[in-house]
């Protein structure tokens, strides 16, 4: 599509948010070739971190994301027969319930453990041995857990697909996937063929805590040409804010990376706004960055979007609710589809959706 029916859509879609949530899926859909391979090769692997992913895959994975979410009642049968074993250790309103109702909607069934006193942990069970358990019970599993080694201890045992759901100050990979989602379907452009499309992306929090930030930082990695500039807000040093790797990453790929102690000089710059205060760390959660929250008075760009992938504090006032820079909510439905297709490629359901249009 070129770029200026492309562009045609995303404002009627823009001015149907009462239909569409904010974004109608198709756009994105249009923007991305069909390409079946990369999806096929996800088959049952072990989903642990942002790292795994290639830009194509993601791509493809967005593209039937996309192709959930504009049809959403065509697929109701996909993981028929096959059960989700849903393990959160650990709060979860959005995760925990994306991820039941991605499985539920393509009618698969579901095993919920919402506390890990409930099982064999509590006796001193290895987290191997739960696994190899799990192997028996279910198709695939995801596990929220505040240890970031238990993903790692579990997957060794597990020869069925497991993903990581948030792990400690590790990594949260699907919700980074839902983030990129999201930008992509406000903003199909950034991936059209030759397309000179660029954002400027201000993320308010901490790589070095906050595992969604650090799963983000990842996949921004890997679209370098679609960022003029990426900011950093917090009010801590180079050296705290950044574990070793991350801004090099970064900067290795050509992400032009900017740092700020000052919201006030940078909001008006920026095309997305991705703000979180909360980082979960041993067996609770601390926050950072007290000091920066926004409003609808912010000094926000005519078309900025607002991003917040997490349980919302007083960092994100509920005055930006019912304007158009609130994408968080249409951000947290999009991570049902996203998660959608993901399950469907892990557990080898995806030849089955891929002829549906
Ligand atoms: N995105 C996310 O991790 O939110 P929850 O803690 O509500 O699952």
């Amino acid at each position: 599509m070129v770029k200026a029916e492309l562009e045609a859509v995303v404002k009627f879609e823009r001015e149907r948010p009462d239909v569409y949530g904010n974004a109608h899926p198709k756009s994105l859909l249009r923007a991305i070739q069909e390409d079946g391979d990369h999806l096929g090769k996800m088959s049952n692997k072990h989903i642990y971190s942002a790292d795994q992913f290639d830009r194509e895959s993601l791509l493809q994975l967005f593209r039937l994301a996309a192709k959930y979410e504009a049809n959403p009642d065509r697929f109701s049968t996909s993981l028929q027969g096959q059960i989700l074993i849903s393990a959160f250790y650990e709060p979860s309103t959005r995760t925990r319930l994306s991820f039941e109702s991605a499985w539920h909607r393509l009618g698969g069934d579901i095993m919920s453990i919402t506390d890990r006193s409930t099982t064999g942990l509590a006796k001193g069970e290895s987290l191997a041995d739960v696994g190899e358990m799990f192997n028996n019970y279910g198709d695939c599993v995801v596990l929220r857990d505040t240890n970031a080694n238990s993903v790692r201890d579990m997957m060794g045992a597990l020869r069925i697909p497991i993903i990581n759901a948030g792990n400690g100050t590790d990594e949260h990979p699907t919700q980074a996937l839902a983030d990129l989602y999201t930008i992509l379907k406000w903003k199909p452009e950034l991936i059209a063929e030759g397309s000179e499309e660029k954002i400027n992306l201000c993320i308010i929090g901490l790589p070095s805590k906050m595992r969604t930030v650090r799963s983000l930082l990842k996949l921004v990695a890997l679209f370098p040409e679609c960022f003029s500039q990426l900011t950093i807000v917090n009010d801590k040093s180079r050296s705290e804010m950044f574990d070793s790797g991350q801004l090099e990453q970064l900067q290795d790929a050509g992400v032009n990376v900017h740092t700020s102690d000052c919201l006030e000089d940078v909001l008006p710059d920026a095309d997305v706004v991705y703000i979180n205060a909360i980082a979960w760390e041993g067996n609770s959660f601390n926050q950072y960055g007290n000091q920066f929250h926004i409003d609808s008075t912010s000094p926000l760009k005519k078309d900025a979007i607002v991003l917040h992938p997490l349980a919302r504090g007083a960092e994100l006032c509920k005055s930006l609710d019912n304007t158009p820079h609130n994408w968080y909510f249409a951000q947290a439905r999009g991570a049902v589809f996203l998660r959608q297709a993901l399950l469907t490629c892990l557990v080898r359901r995806v030849e089955r959706v891929l002829d549906i249009v």
